[in-house]
C-alpha cells in the first residue's frame, strides 16, 4: 500500500540532506560542468553531485521505484512510483550566488509524463533560506509545520511570477505573454526558480504563476504544493514543445487561463 505521508517524509529528509550539500558546495565555490540546450542553460558540478546523492538515497529507501531527474538517465522502475527530481532548481541563481534556489523532489504514480501521472508527494527545500515546503496527496501542503493556503482575493491586482526559457528565440513570445497578463497584475516577479515560485503560490506569497516550456522536474513537486494548498494548476498546449503551466488561487488561475488561451 502506498502511504503518501511516508513518501513526503522521505522526500523531505532527502531534500534537506541534498540542500545542505548544495549549500556547502556553494560556499566552496561553484564549478561549471557544462552547458546544455543553450549557452545560458548551465549545469554545475554540484547539480550532478546532489542528484547522485538523491538518487542513491531513494534507491536505498525504495529499491525498484523509477527515477526521472534533470541530470541523469531515466529509469522506469517496477513499482509504478517514479521520483521526479531537480537537484538544484534555479541553477543560474546558484551559480551567481543568489539564494533563490531549491531542491525539488516529487513522487508520482503511473506513467512518468506530466498530465498522465498522479502526484503523490513532494518536497521543495530552499537551503539558503532554510525553508522546507512539503505536500502529500490529500494531506495538504505545509511550510515546516504550518499548513499552507493559496490567496483567494487580490483587490489590488495579482502578484504574479513567471520565468523565461533559455533559448533566446523564445524571448519575444514570452514577453508578449507578459504584456498580456499585466492587465490583471499588481506586479510581476522573475525570481529564477520555478519550484520556489510554485511553493510561494502555495504559501500565499504570490497570487499566481505562469511559464512556458518547463521540464517535469521543475514543477512536479511545486504543482502538488499548489493543489494541496487549495489552488489550481493546469497546462495549456500540453502537446506542444512548450506547454504553458498556470498556477494560482482558483480565481487568478482562471483569469490567467482566460487571458492566455486568447493568445495568438
Ligand atoms: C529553471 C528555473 C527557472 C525557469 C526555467 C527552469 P533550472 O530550472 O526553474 O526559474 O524559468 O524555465 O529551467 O534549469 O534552474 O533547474
Amino acid at each position: 500500500m502506498i502511504v503518501e505521508k511516508e513518501l513526503a517524509e522521505l522526500a523531505a529528509d532527502i531534500a534537506r540532506e541534498a540542500g545542505e550539500l548544495a549549500l556547502r558546495r556553494r560556499d566552496e565555490g561553484v564549478q561549471l560542468a557544462a552547458t546544455k540546450s543553450s549557452l545560458a542553460d548551465i549545469v554545475t558540478e554540484a547539480d550532478r553531485e546532489v542528484e547522485a546523492l538523491i538518487r542513491g538515497r531513494l534507491q536505498e529507501a525504495r529499491p525498484g521505484d523509477g527515477f526521472l531527474g534533470e541530470e541523469s538517465d531515466a529509469d522506469p522502475g517496477e513499482t509504478g512510483v517514479t521520483w521526479v527530481v531537480d537537484p538544484i532548481d534555479g541553477t543560474v541563481n546558484y551559480a551567481y550566488g543568489i539564494p533563490a534556489y531549491a531542491v525539488s523532489i516529487a513522487a508520482v504514480q503511473g506513467e512518468a509524463v506530466p498530465g498522465r501521472w498522479q502526484a503523490l508527494a513532494g518536497a521543495v527545500y530552499a537551503p539558503a533560506h532554510g525553508e522546507l515546503f512539503t505536500a502529500s496527496r490529500g494531506g495538504g501542503a505545509h511550510r515546516g509545520a504550518q499548513r499552507l493556503a493559496v490567496t483567494t482575493e487580490t483587490p489590488a491586482g495579482a502578484l504574479l511570477a513567471t520565468g523565461f526559457g533559455y533559448d533566446p528565440a523564445t524571448h519575444d513570445g514570452d514577453l508578449a505573454t507578459v504584456r498580456r497578463v499585466m492587465a490583471i497584475a499588481r506586479d510581476l516577479r522573475r525570481a529564477g526558480s520555478a519550484a520556489l515560485d510554485l511553493a510561494y503560490v502555495a504559501a500565499g506569497r504570490l497570487d499566481g504563476y505562469f511559464e512556458r516550456g518547463l521540464k517535469p522536474w521543475d514543477f512536479a513537486a511545486g504543482a502538488l504544493l499548489v493543489a494541496e494548498a487549495g489552488g489550481a494548476v493546469s497546462r495549456l498546449d500540453a502537446a506542444s514543445a512548450r506547454p504553458m503551466l498556470i498556477a494560482g488561487g482558483p480565481e487568478v488561475h482562471d483569469r490567467l487561463t482566460a487571458l492566455l488561451t486568447e493568445e495568438a
